[in-house]
């Protein structure tokens, strides 16, 4: 998979540098590691496998050279335990944060370690970054922040109300890092992702997001579970866009920094157009799935529409999605059809 132009690979390899990548054995850290390694880069990288998975970690080490994979120091670490904290960040240029335990259900569940994990692991990391004197600090927030602010498309300066522990967590990361950036002229800038989808993102569990988790049930003949009418619309990112601002956003100039951007392509699919391009998909691959969607209640704390204004990181930092959710899901399927397919994981 390519996750950057040719312009910008040629700007990333321009300088080796040293990235700590947290989260890094989850969905979104670990095609960022593996994209940084690829373009010849140092990384630093730590998880608590709390969701993520030893099988990524080997995935994005099988593809790449003898010196990219004595590039890559991992350690099994926790963002709550400030000390492991402050041992990731020594001699790091620049931190990508994606630790957290994500998904809005989750959140409704077990609001207390959302919290632990998405605003103490946050600030810890934060507070080492400062410490640390790292220059730039990049860290994933989240779409969800948006709430129950009605207006499409979503820009970066009209929130509504947070409907979900998840998002208060996330909103307060954002007021964090301007508080750092304020108190201490601190660098963050922080990535509002839009339902980041492509490999190795999770199908399992009850907090799988929609689409691993509908190309699964597709491949294993299980009935797909829509939560509402269908109705319902995202602005899908294929994770190649995601790995671009992140790392777009740690090479920005200092105009860039300190803001929050939304990651996106700048435009929505609802359920129902979703459910439709996976089956399609699905039979280029010669697989057809018979069975009509199973409609359910709306999901608590859902938002029902989300489309981003994607303008902002553009202009400030150059961002231009590479992938259409169709693009992606041409790359995604046939990751799930050989992961997924017979059982898998
Ligand atoms: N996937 C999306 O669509 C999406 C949308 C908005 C925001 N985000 C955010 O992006 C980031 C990455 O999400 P993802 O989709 O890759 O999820 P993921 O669950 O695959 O990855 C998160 C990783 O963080 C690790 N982790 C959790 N708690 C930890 C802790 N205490 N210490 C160390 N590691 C810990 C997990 O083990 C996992 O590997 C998260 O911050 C998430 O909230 C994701």
């Amino acid at each position: 998979m390519k996750f950057f132009d040719d312009d910008f690979e040629a700007q990333v390899r321009s300088e080796r540098r040293r990235w700590l990548v947290t989260g890094a054995a989850g969905f979104i850290g670990s095609n960022i590691a593996e994209a940084l390694l690829r373009a010849d880069q140092e990384v630093v990288a730590f998880d608590n496998f709390a969701t993520g998975h030893q099988r990524n970690l080997d995935e994005l080490l099988a593809g790449l050279t003898d010196a990219q994979r004595d590039s890559f120091h991992f350690a099994e670490a926790d963002i709550r335990n400030r000390d492991d904290c402050m041992e990731a960040v020594k001699g790091v240029d620049f931190i990508l944060h994606q630790a957290a335990l994500g998904s809005v259900p989750r959140s409704l569940a077990d609001p207390l370690s959302s919290h632990d994990a998405n605003v103490n692991g946050f600030i810890n990391m934060l507070e080492a970054a400062r410490q640390a004197n790292v220059s730039r600090f990049v860290y994933a927030a989240s779409s969800s922040t948006y709430g129950d602010e009605p207006n499409l498309p979503k820009r970066e300066d009209r929130i509504g109300n947070a409907l979900s522990p998840y998002a208060a967590t996330k909103l307060i990361n954002e007021i964090y890092a301007g508080v750092y950036a304020r108190s201490y002229g601190f660098k963050a800038a922080g990535l509002r992702y839009f339902n980041v989808f492509g490999p190795r993102q999770d199908p399992d569990g009850a907090y799988a997001a929609v689409i691993p988790a509908w190309a699964r049930a597709m491949l294993t003949d299980q009935d797909v579970i829509v939560n509402g009418d269908g109705e319902t619309s995202r602005d899908f990112c294929f994770v190649a866009n995601a790995v671009q601002a992140n790392v777009r956003a740690a090479l920005a100039p200092e105009v860039a920094q300190n803001e929050v951007y939304n990651v996106a392509v700048g435009d929505r699919s609802t359920l129902n157009d979703l459910f439709k391009l996976i089956r399609s998909e699905l039979e280029q691959h010669q697989i057809s799935y018979k069975k009509d969607p199973v409609y359910r209640d709306f999901r608590p704390g859902d938002v029902r529409h989300s489309l981003a204004d994607i303008s902002k990181a553009g202009r400030l930092m150059g961002y231009r999605p590479t992938h259409t959710l169709e693009s992606g899901m041409r790359i995604a399927l046939p990751w799930y059809i050989q992961h997924f397919r017979r059982g898998g994981f």
